[in-house]
């Protein structure tokens, strides 16, 4: 557990950086579509702190405790295993609440960006399909999601660990986020807010809960990174997803 002096102190940095818009003194990990993910080097070991958007109330605070909780539960209960992560939440100065989600920091040696870059074709293949039965045995259908982009992913020991676990993708019987999606729109301008709460928010999170959605977005990434690592483009595809699924096995045709 990191201590709250130290997650203020964080805090301030991040604060600083965002009012002079110069990142040059925080010490980041990466970026995702919504949390900056910094690199906090403790004695204790370096630590991945990725820091929320900003809660208005202790009400908010528990109601995304419990879903990133019942998050990380359900995944393990369906086999994935998560990088050990925890959340922490501190009062700033402006009276509102900042949290972060603790994660040890993986080294680059264990992120699967990076490994399925170097890896023999042959290894690659055997940690990408074992990534792809993971997130097939994952997903509930309009229950449980994940958003199986490679750069969610770690191979360590030859075990695939998912580590992208700050929007929790739950959805309750009648279909229902469980997550207050409020908080994560507070970072769109006021103006579409209601529009993309309306019109566009379920379409686009049905892309995670669905495995066919889910595997095809996590192709048309690598596509990409393909594309952009070597400057080649591909003009064909041809996608075998063999011995995945029972009824695919007993049909002539395996690819899509
Ligand atoms: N535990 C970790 N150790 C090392 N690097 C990490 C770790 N967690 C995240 N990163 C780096 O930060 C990037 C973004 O992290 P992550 O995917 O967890 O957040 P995110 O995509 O912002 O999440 P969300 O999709 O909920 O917005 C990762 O692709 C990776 O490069
Ligand atoms: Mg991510």
């Amino acid at each position: 557990m990191i201590s709250e002096q130290v997650l203020l102190g964080l805090e301030q940095q991040v604060e600083q950086a965002l009012r002079s818009g110069v990142q040059e003194n925080l010490d980041i990990l990466g970026y995702g579509e919504i949390s900056t993910v910094l690199n906090l080097r403790m004695s204790s070991g370096r630590f991945a702190c990725k820091r929320l958007p900003l809660f208005e109330s202790q009400r908010q605070i528990e109601r995304y405790k419990e879903c990133f909780e019942l998050y990380i539960e359900k995944l393990t209960e369906r086999g994935v295993n998560l990088a050990k992560s925890s959340l922490e939440v501190v009062k700033r100065d402006d009276d509102k609440f900042v949290g972060y989600c603790i994660q040890p920091a993986l080294s680059l040696d264990f992120l699967a960006t990076e490994i399925l870059a170097r890896t023999p074709e042959k290894k690659a293949q055997e940690l990408f399909s074992s990534l792809v039965t993971v997130v097939t045995q994952a997903i509930e259908e309009d229950k449980l999601g994940l958003d199986a982009q490679l750069s969610n992913w770690a191979f360590i020991d030859d075990k695939v660990v998912y580590f992208d676990v700050t929007t929790p993708m739950i959805r309750d019987e009648e279909g229902k986020e469980l997550l207050d999606l409020d908080i994560f729109l507070a970072s769109l301008p006021w103006a579409i807010r209601g529009i993309v709460r309306k019109w566009m928010l379920k379409d686009i999170l049905d892309h995670y809960y669905f495995v066919r959605n889910v595997l095809l977005d996590l192709l048309a990434n690598l596509y990409q990174q393909f594309q952009s690592d070597t400057g080649y483009q591909i003009d064909s595809m041809h996608v075998t997803f063999f011995g995945l699924c029972p009824n695919c096995q007993n049909s002539s045709d395996h690819s899509e």
